[in-house]
């Protein structure tokens, strides 16, 4: 998966980028990443500018569409219409589902926008997709474009050590939350592990675990319960842990 990233601040996504797994991955060459740095394409007369004033008035500055564009042009080279992705609160927002559907792609260009915003005109010959990472507004692009890129890249083949581990998580397959999990010592802070995990009955483990699941997800997000996928054994727990008003049963 090629990563193309147009941006003012290249440093900041590959310190992020090259750091713990996507950084592992990108140096066994499942990931690669093309920061593009828009300054580099601002016109030769504006001496590295690449903003101006808005017309029609207002505070703040624009984005210029010339140097964006030529900065689109150098990182999509060769490539055939890729989904080009703006990062901005007013898109659609971004989720597991997104994640995994973009997953798919060989080439993303993701575009990160700063000041108040880029010329109109350029995001309209550009981008495929406006993509927001939920209802607050943040000073750039660039954070938004990590996160989905971190999101996108766990779910390309190879790049967790432990395949499965994509799969069985939160909001994958199932659609229910994690369970807890608890590590060694067996006591801390006078809390005791939950004693069934210490008994080596895997199923018996494996059926606490989901109970958890449901558990969770209904405290927590009941929005997600009606997109379970539940089984003969959920719905009894379901059933006994009063939980119907929750889910699909
Ligand atoms: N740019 C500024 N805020 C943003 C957000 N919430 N999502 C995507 N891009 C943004």
């Amino acid at each position: 998966m090629n990563f193309h990233v147009l941006t003012l601040f290249p440093e900041m996504i590959e310190a992020a980028f090259t750091t713990s797994i996507t950084g592992r991955a990108m140096a066994s060459g499942l990931l690669n990443l093309n920061a593009v740095n828009i300054r580099d394409y601002a016109e030769e007369k504006r001496k590295g500018r690449i903003d101006d004033y808005s017309y029609g008035g207002g505070a703040g500055m624009i984005m210029q569409a010339e140097p964006v564009y030529r900065a689109f042009c150098a990182a999509a080279a060769g490539l055939e219409n890729p989904r080009v992705l703006f990062m901005t609160p007013q898109g659609r927002t971004f989720d597991q589902h997104f994640a995994a559907e973009l997953a798919q792609e060989k080439d993303l260009v993701f575009l990160c926008g700063h000041y108040e915003g880029i010329d109109q005109r350029v995001l309209d010959e550009i981008v495929t997709d406006e993509v927001s990472i939920g209802d607050y507004v943040l000073t750039g692009g660039e954070l938004p474009a990590l996160v989905m890129m971190d999101a996108i890249a766990r779910l390309v083949p190879g790049v967790l050590s432990n395949e499965d581990s994509a799969q069985t998580e939160s909001f994958m397959g199932d659609g229910l939350l994690e369970y807890p999990q608890y590590s060694r010592p067996e006591e801390w802070h006078g809390k005791q592990v939950p004693p069934i995990l210490l008994s080596g009955d895997h199923g018996k483990v494996d059926r606490w675990r989901r109970e958890q699941s449901l558990l969770r997800t209904a405290q927590r997000r009941p929005d997600l319960c009606g997109g379970a996928v539940l089984d003969k054994k959920d719905r009894k727990f379901i059933r006994e842990a009063g939980l119907e008003e929750y889910y699909d049963i």
